[in-house]
Parts: C-alpha cells; sequence; structure tokens
C-alpha cells in the first residue's frame, strides 16, 4: 500500500518542512491538491509553489499533482514542467478525456483519472487502457477533514476486478488510489477492497502527532 500524504493539510505557510517531515517518516509520494476556486469552491497553489517544493525536496519524492481544475488541457504541461511525476484529472472537468490522458503520458508523466463520488466507474473503465492510477474520491473534493463516504465500495470493487482482467489480458496495472477521509481505522478495509495507494491529509498532518507517530498507527492497522 503506497501512502500518498496530502500537504492540503499541512502547514501551507511551512510547506516544505512538513513535506520533509513525511518523507523523512518513509513516505515517497506527496500528494499535491491543485484547486482552481472554479471546479471547486477552494482555492491552493500552482505551478511555481509546486517549482520552489522542488528545488527544496530535491529529486527523489514522487509528485503526484491532483488537479482539481477546469481546462487541464491548457494547464497540464506546467505543472510536468514545475516537477510534477504524475497527473490525475477529473473526468467532470475535462472535455476530451482520452486525448488529455494520452497527452500526459507522451510528455513524460504517469496519468491518472479522478472519479467524484457521484460519477459512474463506467467513466473510467473507458479509459483503462490509458491510465497508470485511477483515483475514487471518497469525498466531494474541495476541503481537507472530511468524513469517508462509505458507499464507494460497489464502485472499488467493480474497478478491482476490471484491472484484474485487464492484466490477465497482457494489458498494463493500474493503480487504485482512494482520496478523502482515509484514516487508520479504515484503511484495511480499503486494502481489502483491492485499493493499493491512499491520500491521507488529516490522518497525517494533525494537532495530536506527529507524521511518524501517524504513519506508524496506519501501518499497524495494515498489519
Ligand atoms: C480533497 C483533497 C484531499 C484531501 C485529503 O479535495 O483532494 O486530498 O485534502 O484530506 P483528508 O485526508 O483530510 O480527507
Ligand atoms: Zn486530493
Amino acid at each position: 500500500m503506497i501512502i500518498a500524504p496530502s500537504v492540503l493539510t499541512a502547514n501551507l505557510a511551512d510547506l516544505a518542512t512538513d513535506c520533509r517531515e513525511a518523507l523523512d517518516a518513509g513516505l515517497d509520494w506527496l500528494h499535491l491538491d491543485i484547486m482552481d476556486g472554479n471546479f471547486v469552491p477552494n482555492l491552493t497553489f500552482g505551478p511555481p509553489v509546486i517549482r520552489s517544493l522542488r528545488e527544496a525536496l530535491g529529486p527523489d519524492a514522487v509528485f503526484d499533482a491532483h488537479l482539481m481544475v477546469e481546462n487541464a488541457e491548457a494547464s497540464f504541461q506546467d505543472y510536468i514542467n514545475a516537477g510534477c511525476n504524475h497527473i490525475s484529472v477529473h473526468v467532470e472537468a475535462v472535455k476530451h478525456l482520452h486525448r488529455l490522458l494520452t497527452a500526459i503520458r507522451e510528455a513524460g508523466a504517469t496519468a491518472g483519472v479522478v472519479l467524484n463520488p457521484g460519477t459512474p466507474v463506467e467513466a473510467a473503465l473507458e479509459v483503462l487502457s490509458e491510465v497508470d492510477l485511477v483515483l475514487i474520491m471518497s469525498v466531494n473534493p474541495g476541503f481537507g477533514g472530511q468524513s469517508f463516504i462509505p458507499n464507494v465500495e460497489a464502485k472499488i470493487r467493480r474497478l478491482a476486478e476490471a484491472i484484474s482482467k485487464q492484466v490477465a489480458e497482457g494489458g498494463r496495472p493500474v493503480q487504485i488510489q482512494v482520496d478523502g477521509g482515509v484514516k487508520a481505522h479504515n484503511i484495511a478495509m480499503l486494502q481489502d477492497w483491492g485499493v493499493s495507494n491512499c491520500v491521507v491529509g488529516s490522518g497525517l498532518f494533525n494537532d495530536r502527532a506527529d507524521v511518524a507517530t501517524n504513519l506508524a498507527e496506519i501501518h499497524a492497522a495494515l498489519q
């Protein structure tokens, strides 16, 4: 199970320090929540901040960009140029999904497709051969610290089945990532459903304990 810390719930005034804390705790993905105040009702940061973060952290961390933006066709290259290794885009915000996913991969990044809680899994199945990752939102995007929506289970199980079939037929393996309300108390259940990559925000960056302590609790839950 890959744990991808969501920096949205970190201290954005001291982003590099919090990211370094996560990397020092043994995590190598950083989940970057890009919000445009349009597709979602919140604004975070864009390519200049990510470029500075890349310079501060060096080349090793996997920068996993979750683009919650309109017209990602126009901006995805800026995120790759700023140092992102992986780009995920929302089916609800993209006009020509297949074309965009191909363009992301041609530009040298890995590509992911994201489904909001109200979006059927079929939208991802149509492009399953074109992606490295499918991100299932288990909250409505826009804010950290929301509660996990349990009825994503059926969607995740269907997706896991479709990926197994694709791999059995010699097709590409695809990670299933879940984002929103993932904590030590529900992460083992997600693993059972077939999830291989969990975004964790408030479950890692909270006031109760440091990242390493919270991560140890998550690892204990996964055993
Ligand atoms: C929500 C973001 C998530 C979120 C995760 O729009 O995509 O990455 O901040 O935070 P928690 O784990 O607190 O739900
Ligand atoms: Zn996210």
